[in-house]
């Protein structure tokens, strides 16, 4: 997700092994994912605000478990989430509390809540995408880190990866994380569980959306980050985040050796395929969505890697921010994008997965298309958007009917 001002710019596998059997970790063999020694597909979503639920003091845990049991129920098992937000805590627009609030300094409550998080992941099976960083703002991302380390505001930070200075503090940061010990597995069950060894952890996402300036520095910070998560942790995915196609250099920074899977992002409004404010182009953004999909699709063939749509959303009807309001406008997108994703997983696995964005459960704007402050409830549209725009709720019992249908049919390609 990046923001609604965006400019918009814009081998084959001879010796296979054998896939590894009941460790519980996500594994990667050709174009497959495989869990427990059988193929893995799912249906998962964008959850980014779950550490910030899970804090004990500042969050809201009531809501956090009551919402993954909802999640569950309709068979989501993948989440795509934040593990990382920088401060100072006193901006607009920024998801608060943040886990850095200070350079190098940490929010104990909110990393209590990443851990209490992952714990109650962990108990129901699912899986985490942790993204470590932030190409937008709303988090603090690379722009804070220009401020804190480079004394001025990027709000476009192209220029981070060729500056060592910055991309050393986000190494410092991924020692720091992945060698996390999680509290809550100590408190409710006595046991010592390292992050880095805690299979609910499916992958590590180097940043959410980090655009490439110049390709050539892209894919040396590309490499650089990964190589140093996989000597961390080894048992662990490392992805890049980015949004495909739409934007320079995403395959070469595919190609990268310890990239271990294909990501990539549609955004129908966002990128003017499709008008919210009437049925009628709807058709033109399933299309120009599903076409998104195949010439990623076809751009990464020959890579043999699984690929992921890890987000794509739209608006209720009329582009309404009611919680209230219909969204079968929005249903019929859902499924014209998880029909053609179904459609490539059946065809030699060209697709394993989708999240949507995003899942807001029990949580609602405190006025309907207006600005996040501290103290609202977080819901899936981060604090840069208003607020309602893409949220799917716990009472959208047609889209959650929707999801039911297709997390069944994803769950039956897992064998
Ligand atoms: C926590 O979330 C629940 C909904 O699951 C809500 O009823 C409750 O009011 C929330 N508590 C606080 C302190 O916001
Ligand atoms: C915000 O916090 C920072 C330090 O955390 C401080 O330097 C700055 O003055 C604060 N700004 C405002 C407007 O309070
Ligand atoms: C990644 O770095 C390694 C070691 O420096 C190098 O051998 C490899 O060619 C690099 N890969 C890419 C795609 O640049």
């Amino acid at each position: 997700m990046g923001t609604k001002y965006l400019l918009s710019i814009l081998l084959l596998c001879a010796v296979c092994h054998v896939a590894q059997a009941s460790s519980g970790f996500v594994t990667v063999n050709g174009r497959n994912f495989y869990l427990d020694g059988k193929k893995y597909f799912y249906i998962g979503t964008n959850y980014w605000h779950g550490m910030n639920l899970g804090a004990p003091s500042s969050g809201n845990q009531t809501r956090l478990t009551e919402e993954l049991d909802q999640l569950q129920e309709y068979g989501i098992k993948n989440l795509r989430i934040m593990g990382s937000t920088q401060g100072p805590d006193n901006k607009s627009k920024r998801i608060v509390p943040s886990l850095e609030y200070e350079q190098g300094k940490y929010n104990e409550d909110i990393f209590e809540g990443l851990d209490t998080f992952l714990y109650e992941m962990g108990i129901r099976d699912m899986k985490a995408v942790v993204t470590l960083n932030n190409f937008w703002e709303w988090s603090g991302g690379f722009p804070q880190y220009f401020e804190w380390y480079k004394g001025h505001y990027n709000l476009y930070p192209t220029g981070f990866y060729k500056d060592s200075t910055l991309t050393s503090k986000l190494d410092d940061f991924i020692r720091v994380i992945i060698n996390r010990e999680n509290t809550a597995y100590k408190k409710y069950e006595g046991k010592t569980v390292l992050y880095k060894d805690d299979p609910t952890i499916m992958a590590w996402q180097l940043a959410n959306e980090p655009r490439a300036g110049d390709c050539t520095d892209w894919v040396k910070w590309i490499n650089h980050t990964s190589t140093l998560i996989k000597e961390l942790a080894p048992k662990q995915l490392v992805s890049i985040g980015n949004e495909g196609t739409i934007t320079g250099c995403s395959e070469r920074g595919n190609h990268v050796e310890n990239i271990d899977y294909i990501t990539f992002h549609a955004w129908a409004q966002n990128w003017g395929w499709y008008s919210p404010h009437s049925r009628n182009g709807l058709n033109n953004g399933i299309s120009r969505a599903q076409g998104y999909i195949t010439s990623n699709v076809n751009l990464n063939k020959n890579r043999n890697k699984p690929m992921v749509l890890e987000e794509f959303g739209l608006a209720r009807n009329g582009n309404s921010y009611d919680p209230a309001s219909e969204c079968d406008i929005r249903n019929d997108y859902y499924d014209g994008v998880f029909s053609k994703v179904y459609d490539f997983a059946t065809d030699e696995s060209l697709m394993s997965g989708a999240n949507f964005w995003a899942y807001g459960g029990t949580g609602r704007p405190r006025s309907n298309g207006g600005w996040w402050k501290e103290g609202d409830d977080l819901i899936g549209d981060p604090p840069h958007e208003r607020q309602g725009w893409y949220t799917v709720y716990n009472t959208d019992q047609s889209t959650l009917d929707l999801l039911k249908k297709w997390t069944t049919k994803f769950d039956e390609l897992c064998q």
